[in-house]
């Protein structure tokens, strides 16, 4: 989910409609705006997107103060009456909230057995017990605010206001990211600083349990013991161009198209005068010490990781295991003595990885953020972050984040063989601006691909990808990416499995996607090719230039063995865009998912 508010001296309406345009990644079901104009407020609820919202807005209601939000159920279907923002009963509070209250249940048993409930969501019972505080016990509405939220459990970024009180919101955050933006006569709030970048660059961070009073002239936090915190603003560095779709038709086909860009900006920044890579020395440090890493992460990142075992194993010889986040942070494993704990997530705001990485920092293991947005609360929270550099990424479905963390993974491994004093037949530079290239031209033989999406891709119901060694792994990642956008379900699989139980499901004429550019497995891969094939099964086969056959659909050129997840990836995006495309699905914003998941 995603909240926005506004104070100030124009018109709150466009801006906060805006901003949820801009925040609509991290959720989409239902959203809703309250407008408050002198002590009179007015409410727009409405289940579906942005655009539905922004039809039943009353366009002549003006009014200078208001919150908005955009959902992704957790707690209640979508619909109009659990759309944020939520009213306490006496209709004097509204409130809209990201995360969850763990202890919804029981704050209603405690203190609001006598409220009538009107929504299903574990949201409002915190409005309704402000305006309990307030009305029944007579506290301010600040004592109120504080209090209420010393009662929750869970995840909470909050925005409240209150009709008698135009001139004030009463912000608070914990787990769920949150950040006030500072304007000339006006500030504003923000789940994610995209949002409010129209009207400001200039964003305070907020920390957790801190209550925040904002007002059109002045931003005052204090702690959860009332103490008054000084904090300067920060500049935020994303262009609001960079996140406009221009001539695209979609973000994840302009995102798919970044991505050589991507990888030649992630040279560029951690490269140094000579041509060496160069990390930063403390976690250079960290990586020759640690005796084992632990890479933690979810989706897409996840698939990003396992591919990063294998280079750092490979270049830098230190042992890695890499793990889901959510069933890492219930079922830990043994730890090594020394571990370093890798987190790696597009947004840095997964609520999954950053439970394990609170538990980490409790246990007073070290820990490194690789991320795309550095600011970002895993960024904040790790000891140190290494910024994947890709620009924006706002199409759900993640693209050129996936390849940006293999590239800075890349470099991670070599800093760290060079640390160590290993010798290295690889140049990484060099290697990786190969792949940029590689990458250019499979994107220019889009058109082929997009055919061979509607020949394989337009009706079947289900898809396979096999690959061997690193290919089983962007196997993952291909067929993620395909169902998530085209709703074709799809697995991915090590080639040497699917004679031990899945080949039951190949039929005359389900897809096969096989990948093969890994030389020593090259016959193996192609004999599982043939299996399938004797059942039946159409096969496309992406292989990379040396290890083509007669009969191959797709070609990759040559790129180093180390690198070739970065570049095979690529076909598999476009399959799946144009799958998607072809079954006209909703590309940037598939069914069901969000792109940050700041819930458990
Ligand atoms: C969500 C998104 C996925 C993403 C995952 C992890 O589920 O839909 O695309 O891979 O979160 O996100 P992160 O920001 O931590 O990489």
């Amino acid at each position: 989910c995603g909240i926005v508010g506004y104070i100030g001296n124009q018109d709150a309406k466009e801006i906060l409609l805006r901003g949820l345009e801009k925040l609509e990644y991290r959720g989409y079901d239902s959203a809703g705006i309250a407008l408050l104009n002198d002590d009179e407020l007015h409410l727009f609820k409405e289940k579906g997107r942005i655009a539905d919202l922004r039809k039943e807005v009353d366009t002549s209601v003006e009014a200078t103060a208001g919150i908005g939000h955009t959902r992704w159920a957790t707690h209640g279907e979508p619909s109009q009456i659990n759309a944020h923002p939520h009213q306490s009963s006496t209709e004097r509070f509204t409130l809209v909230h990201n995360g969850v209250i763990e202890n919804y249940q029981q704050i209603k048993r405690d203190f609001l057995s006598e409220v009538d409930f009107v929504s299903a969501t574990d949201t409002e019972v915190v409005v309704q017990l402000i305006s309990n505080l307030v009305e029944v016990q007579n506290l301010t509405v600040e004592d109120a605010f504080h209090q209420t939220l010393k009662e929750l459990h869970g995840s909470y970024a909050l925005a409240l206001i209150d009709n008698t009180n135009p001139e004030t919101l009463y912000v608070a955050k914990n787990k769920s990211p949150l950040l006030v933006g500072i304007g000339d006569d006006f500030n504003v709030v923000a789940s994610d600083s995209m949002a409010m970048l129209q009207v400001t660059n200039k964003f305070i961070e907020l920390m957790d349990e801190e209550v925040v009073i904002v007002k059109r002239d002045s931003v005052t936090i204090k702690d959860m013991d009332g103490n008054v915190m000084e904090r300067e603003p920060f500049t935020a560095e994303i262009d609001a161009s960079d996140i406009e779709k221009g001539t695209y038709p979609h973000y994840m086909l302009k995102e798919i198209d970044e991505q050589p860009l991507a990888i030649r900006n992630i040279i560029t920044k951690y490269k140094d005068e000579n041509d060496n890579i160069k990390l930063d020395e403390d976690i250079r440090e960290a990586m020759k010490d640690t005796d084992r890493i632990y890479i933690i992460a979810c989706g897409t990142s996840y698939n990003a990781g396992l591919v990063g075992k294998q280079l750092i194993e490979n270049i830098a010889e230190v042992p890695v295991e890499v793990h889901i986040a959510s069933e890492f942070l219930y079922n830990m494993p043994l730890v090594s003595k020394n571990p370093l704990f890798i987190f790696i997530s597009q947004s840095g705001e997964t609520a999954d990885s950053r439970g394990v990485l609170v538990n980490v920092k409790k246990k007073g293991f070290k820990s490194l953020t690789i991320t795309n947005v550095p600011g970002s609360t895993l960024s904040r929270e790790a000891d140190y972050t290494l910024h994947t550099h890709a620009g924006p990424e706002i199409a759900v479905a993640s693209t050129k984040a996936y390849t940006a963390q293999m590239a800075v993974l890349t470099l991670l491994a070599v800093d760290t063989a060079q640390a160590k004093g290993m010798k290295l037949d690889f140049n990484p530079i060099q290697e990786l601006g190969i792949v940029a290239t590689a990458m250019e031209s499979m994107i220019d033989q889009k058109e082929m691909i997009e055919g061979v999406a509607r020949n394989f891709l337009s009706v079947t119901r289900n898809a396979f990808f096999i690959g061997r060694g690193v290919d089983y792994y962007v196997c993952l990642e291909g067929a993620l990416k395909l169902k998530e956008i085209s709703y074709i379900q799809a697995e991915g699989f090590a080639g040497g499995e699917l004679k031990h139980g899945t080949i039951a499901l190949i039929e005359k004429g389900t897809p096969v996607i096989a990948l093969a550019t890994q030389k020593h497995v090259n016959g193996s891969i192609r004999s599982n090719v043939q299996e399938v094939v004797a059942r039946g099964a159409s096969p496309c086969i992406i292989s990379l230039a040396g290890l083509e056959e007669e009969g191959d659909t797709i070609v990759l050129d040559e790129v180093h063995e180390h690198l070739t997840p970065l570049a095979s990836v690529v076909p598999l995006q476009l399959l799946a865009y144009y799958a998607a495309l072809h079954r006209e699905c909703d590309v940037d914003k598939p069914r069901n998912l969000a792109k940050s998941v700041t819930v458990e």
